[in-house]
Formats: structure tokens, sequence, C-alpha cells
């Protein structure tokens, strides 16, 4: 496990960022692995910053995202499908058929979990995964307790995390209680991981996934047997270390 701890939100978006970039770099046709949340935001925007200037192109790019709420629409503001176009999708040359997001709203959740693992396999496994990191220590959405065999599989989110993400939504009542999210195994598979965090209210579970028990109880924990991962944190998600 590689730590780099920098200064603030402005150098974990730079610093991350360029990590994502040399991977691009060293292989045009990678396959990305992303993540949503708030933490991300500053990464994605530096990656259409090194696009715009012409240090990376995103035509042969596969991408696959970490989850996407169960029941909530594409067009919804709040799906992490409009986040993504938002963030990222519509402001580079990404082909739109090379992205990968849960369908939230798949009549079959079974089958689509399935298909979702199956896609990812067929292009060869993630190459980069870019992780944030709930309060709670969860990855993806994949909360305390959850199997570590788990493959991408429907959650039942935590009364905690509800309470998180409520700031992006109208009232708590509206934020969805369960998701498609992939699971720690397939997180695990990939490649290379990348995890980022800043704030204070990171501290104590990037302080408990580094050093801690690895245990389910904080999922993020399972990282220590990643054989290449990287946490890029901020100064103050980093004060417990
Ligand atoms: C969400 C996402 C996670 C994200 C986490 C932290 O619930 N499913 O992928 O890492 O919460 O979010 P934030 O970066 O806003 O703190």
């Amino acid at each position: 496990m590689k730590i780099i701890c920098v200064n603030d939100y402005d150098d974990m978006s730079k610093k991350s960022a360029d990590i994502v970039v040399s991977q691009i770099i060293l292989n045009p046709e990678s396959v990305l692995g992303l993540a949503t949340g708030s933490t991300p935001i500053g990464m994605y925007k530096q990656l259409v910053k090194a696009y715009e200037d012409g240090h990376i192109d995103f035509e042969k790019i596969t991408t696959f995202n970490l989850d996407e709420y169960f029941n909530i629409d594409k067009t919804n503001k709040q799906s992490y499908y409009y986040y993504m176009k938002k963030n990222l999708f519509e402001k580079v040359n990404i082909n739109m058929e090379n992205i990968n997001i849960p369908n939230g709203m798949a009549d079959n959740i079974d089958e689509e979990c399935l298909e979702y693992e199956k896609k990812i396999r067929d292009k060869g496994g993630v190459d980069i995964q870019v992780l944030g990191i709930g309060r709670n220590g969860h990855i993806g959405f994949n909360e305390p307790d959850i199997k570590f065999e788990a493959l991408t599989h429907m959650v039942k989110l935590d009364e905690q995390t509800i309470k998180d993400n409520s700031r992006f939504f109208d009232s708590i009542d509206e934020v969805p209680t369960t998701a498609i999210s992939m699971g720690i195994k397939t997180i695990m598979r990939a490649k290379k991981i990348v995890l980022l965090a800043s704030g204070k209210e990171k501290a104590e579970c990037i302080y408990e996934a580094i050093y801690g028990n690895i245990t389910p109880n904080l999922p993020a924990s399972v990282l220590q047997l990643h054989p290449d991962v990287i946490f890029v944190i901020d100064k103050q998600a980093g004060s417990k270390l």
C-alpha cells in the first residue's frame, strides 16, 4: 500500500488525476473504474483539463462505474449516470457506447448484476479503479458487514450513508434506500486502485482502513490485501495516521 498525503483538496485532485492520466497515456485503451460522490469532482475537473490541453484522449477508453441508486432513472439529476455525464462524459471525447453504469431501473436486477460482471470480464478487467470512502468505511456502496466475496449486487444503504447523501437531495425521504454496487471482490480484482479522501470527517475511517483490522465491519480495510493500492488523501483526512 502506498499513501500519498497532500496539503488540501486541490492537491488531492491533481495528484489522483495525474495517476489516472499516466494510466491513460500508457494505455489509451484502458478500462477505468469510476466513482461518484463529492470527493472525485475535482479529479474529474483535472481530467477534463488534461483532455482539453491535449494530454489524453478518451476515444478508446472504457469505463465502469462502481454503483447506481436503485429505481432512479438516468435523467434524474441525483442519478450517478447524470453525475458522470455532467462531470466527465459530456466534456471529453469518450464514446458513450463504452461507458457502463449499473442500470438501477433494470427489470431483473440479478440478471443486470451478472451481466455487469460479464461485461467487466469481457473487457479484460478494470485497469485502474478510483474509489472514494464513506464515513463508515464503505467503498462503492459496500456497507459494513458486507461479504468480502460479493460481486456486483443489490445493497441496502446504511442509515449513516442515507443521512450523508441526503445533502444531494431535497429531503432525506427522497434518498433511495437501495442501490446496485460492484462488490468487494469486483473492486479487489482491479489491477490498480486509487482511493481518494479529503476532510477531517474521513480521518477516522482512513485510519481504520490503513491500520485497523481487516474486517467487513470496515469494508475499505480489505484494501490492505490488494497488491497495488494508493491512498491519495489530504492532511485533514490523514490527521489520525
Ligand atoms: C457514496 C458513494 C461512494 C462514495 C461515498 C463518499 O455513497 N456510493 O462511492 O465514495 O459515498 O462520498 P463523498 O465523496 O461525497 O464523501
